[in-house]
C-alpha cells in the first residue's frame, strides 16, 4: 500500500474515527449531489479518485501507481512532493504563514527581485513584477496595465488556439467561443490571428515559410486604413496589444518556427502594438528555457506567469513587466488587488522555486530528457498509424491521434478511448500493473498533451514510454 493511502488510515485511527471511511462510490455520489461541476470537466466517468503522489506518479486508494505525464497541465514540473520545496512550505508555515498584503514580508521581495533581475538580464529591460493568485487574474491584471499604459484602448490581439483563462477578460482573449457563449461580453473579444500550425497548415509549405506566410497575412492589416485597424494619417493601431503563448498549450502544445515571433515583433514595433507574452503553461523549464520564449529572440513587454512557480503549492500568479508600463506613477497603489495575491506560503515556495532553478541546470537536463522522450515518442508514431504527428520542445511534447486511414483526420474519440483505458490502472508493464495520467488538448481535442515531470527518470520515460505503447494497441485494435 502507498505510504500516503497508509498514513491517512493511521491518522483516520488516531483522530477515534469509528466510522469506516467512506468509499469511493459513496464519495462519487456525493459529488455527483454536491459540486459544481461548472469548474471543472472530467474526461472520464466515473471521475478518478486519488489519494497519494510522489515524484512522477499518483496513487489510488489501492495504492495502485499511474505514472503522469501531464502533471496538473504544467504546474507541478518538479514532481509531487518535491522535498526542497516541500521543505520551503513547511518552514513558512511555521514562521510567517499569513500577512495582509498591505504588510510587506521578505519573501515577496526578494522574488519579486530575482525575476525582475533575471528579465532585465536577458531582455536588458528594467521592470517590476506584480502578484496574484491565479493564471487568469494574473491575465486580468495585465490587461489593465495595457489598457492603462495604452490610454483605454482596449482592443487587442490574440492566436486562434490561444488560451489564457476563463475570467470574463481572460475569456474574451481566448479563442474558443464555447467559453463565452452563455455569458455575453463584458469587454471586446480578441481578433484572433491564424497561429503557424503546420501539421494542420497548407500543403508544399516548410515550416519556416508557413510562419512566414501567417506573418505576412497579419501585416496586411495595416496596409491601408481600409484594412481596418491602422490609421496611416496618425501613424496609431486600433489595437493595443497581441498576446501570445510562445509554445501553444490548451492549443495542443503547437511549435512554431523558430523566426516567427522576431518576425511577428518587427510588425508590433512598427505599429506601436505590445507583445504580452503568457508563460503561464509553459514557463519555468517546461521547454528547457525560463520562460519559452527565450527560444525565439524577442523581447516581450510584459510577462504573464502562474502554474509552476509553486509546484503546485499555494497558488501564486504574476505579471513582469516593462518599467514604462508598472512604474508606481503610471500604475499607482490599489490599481488591482486581491486579498491571497502576495501570500507568504505562495510567495515562499516560489521563491525556493527560483532559487533551485538557479542552483540546477534544467537548461540541459530538460533538453536531454525532451530528446529522448520525442525519440521515443517518433518511434511510436513509426509503428501506429493513429499517431499522426509528433513533436516536442524540452519536455512539452505532442502527440497527435488521428484515424488510422489516413493518419491525419483527426479522432478525438480515439483519444479519449486513450485516456480511458489509461486510466483503468491495469497496464502491465514487466508484471507490474500501472495506470497512466494523460492530458487532452489540441484544436479538435486529439491531442495528447504531455508535460511530465522535470525530474523524470530515465526509467519513468522508459516506462512511459512503454505505458504508451500499450495504450496505443489497445485502442488500435478496437
Ligand atoms: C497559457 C495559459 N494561460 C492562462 C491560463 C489560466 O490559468 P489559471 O487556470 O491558473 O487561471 C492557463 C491555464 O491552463 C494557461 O495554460
Amino acid at each position: 500500500m502507498h505510504k500516503a493511502v497508509r498514513r491517512r488510515e493511521d491518522d483516520g485511527a488516531r483522530h477515534g474515527k469509528s466510522a469506516r471511511e467512506r468509499t469511493e462510490v459513496e464519495l462519487l455520489a456525493l459529488e455527483e449531489k454536491y459540486c459544481s461541476h461548472g469548474d471543472t470537466v472530467h474526461y472520464t466517468n466515473p471521475p478518478k479518485i486519488f489519494e497519494g503522489c510522489e515524484g512522477s506518479f499518483l496513487f489510488d486508494a489501492e495504492g495502485r501507481p499511474y505514472l503522469d505525464l501531464q502533471m496538473w497541465y504544467s504546474a507541478v514540473n518538479f514532481g509531487y512532493r518535491n522535498p526542497r520545496l516541500d521543505a520551503a512550505a513547511r518552514r513558512q508555515l511555521d514562521r510567517l504563514p499569513q500577512l495582509a498584503s498591505q504588510y510587506l514580508h521578505r519573501e515577496k521581495i526578494e522574488l519579486a527581485a530575482l525575476i525582475a533581475q533575471d528579465a532585465e538580464k536577458k531582455f536588458g529591460e528594467k521592470g517590476r513584477v506584480h502578484f496574484n493568485v491565479g493564471g487568469a487574474q494574473a491575465v486580468e491584471d495585465s490587461l489593465k496595465l495595457v489598457r492603462n499604459f495604452k490610454k483605454g484602448k482596449s482592443l487587442m490581439f490574440a492566436f486562434e488556439g490561444g488560451y489564457h483563462g476563463r475570467t470574463l477578460g481572460a475569456s474574451a482573449i481566448t479563442s474558443s467561443y464555447r467559453y463565452r457563449r452563455r455569458y455575453g461580453h463584458f469587454g471586446e473579444r480578441a481578433q484572433f490571428v491564424p497561429f503557424p500550425y503546420h501539421f494542420r497548415g497548407p500543403k508544399g509549405m516548410s515550416k519556416e515559410e508557413y510562419g512566414h506566410h501567417c506573418v505576412k497575412q497579419f501585416e496586411r492589416l495595416f496596409e491601408s486604413e481600409y484594412n481596418g485597424v491602422w490609421d496611416p494619417k496618425v501613424g496609431e493601431a486600433e489595437y493595443a496589444a497581441f498576446y501570445i503563448e510562445p509554445i501553444q498549450g490548451t492549443g495542443g502544445y503547437v511549435i512554431p518556427p523558430e523566426s516567427f515571433f522576431a518576425e511577428l515583433k518587427r510588425v508590433l514595433d512598427q505599429h506601436g502594438i505590445l507583445l504580452i507574452v503568457d508563460e503561464i503553461q509553459m514557463g519555468f523549464y517546461r521547454t528547457g528555457k525560463l520562460w519559452s520564449i527565450e527560444h525565439f529572440g524577442v523581447k516581450p513587454d510584459a510577462i504573464v506567469f502562474g502554474k509552476a512557480i509553486t509546484n503546485g503549492l499555494n497558488p501564486l500568479a504574476g505579471v513582469w513587466a516593462r518599467e514604462e508600463l508598472i512604474n508606481p506613477t503610471i500604475f499607482p497603489p490599489g490599481s488591482t488587488h486581491s486579498t491571497f495575491a502576495s501570500n507568504p506560503m505562495g510567495t515562499a515556495v516560489a521563491l525556493e522555486a527560483m532559487k533551485m532553478m538557479r542552483d540546477t541546470d534544467y537548461e540541459a537536463m530538460v533538453a536531454e530528457k525532451g530528446a529522448y522522450l520525442l525519440d521515443g515518442l517518433k518511434d511510436l508514431q513509426r509503428r501506429h498509424k493513429i499517431v499522426g504527428d509528433v513533436d516536442g520542445l524540452g519536455l512539452a511534447l505532442r502527440m497527435e491521434i488521428c484515424e488510422p486511414h489516413d493518419s491525419f483526420t483527426p479522432s478525438k474519440a480515439i483519444v479519449d478511448r486513450m485516456v480511458d483505458e489509461a486510466l483503468k490502472g491495469d497496464l502491465e508493464v514487466d508484471g507490474k500493473r500501472y495506470g497512466l495520467v494523460l492530458d487532452i488538448g489540441g484544436y479538435y481535442k486529439n491531442v495528447v498533451t504531455l508535460a511530465p515531470s522535470l525530474h523524470i527518470t530515465r526509467q519513468e520515460m522508459d516506462l512511459g514510454l512503454k505505458l504508451l505503447d500499450c495504450v496505443l494497441q489497445r485502442v488500435g485494435k478496437a
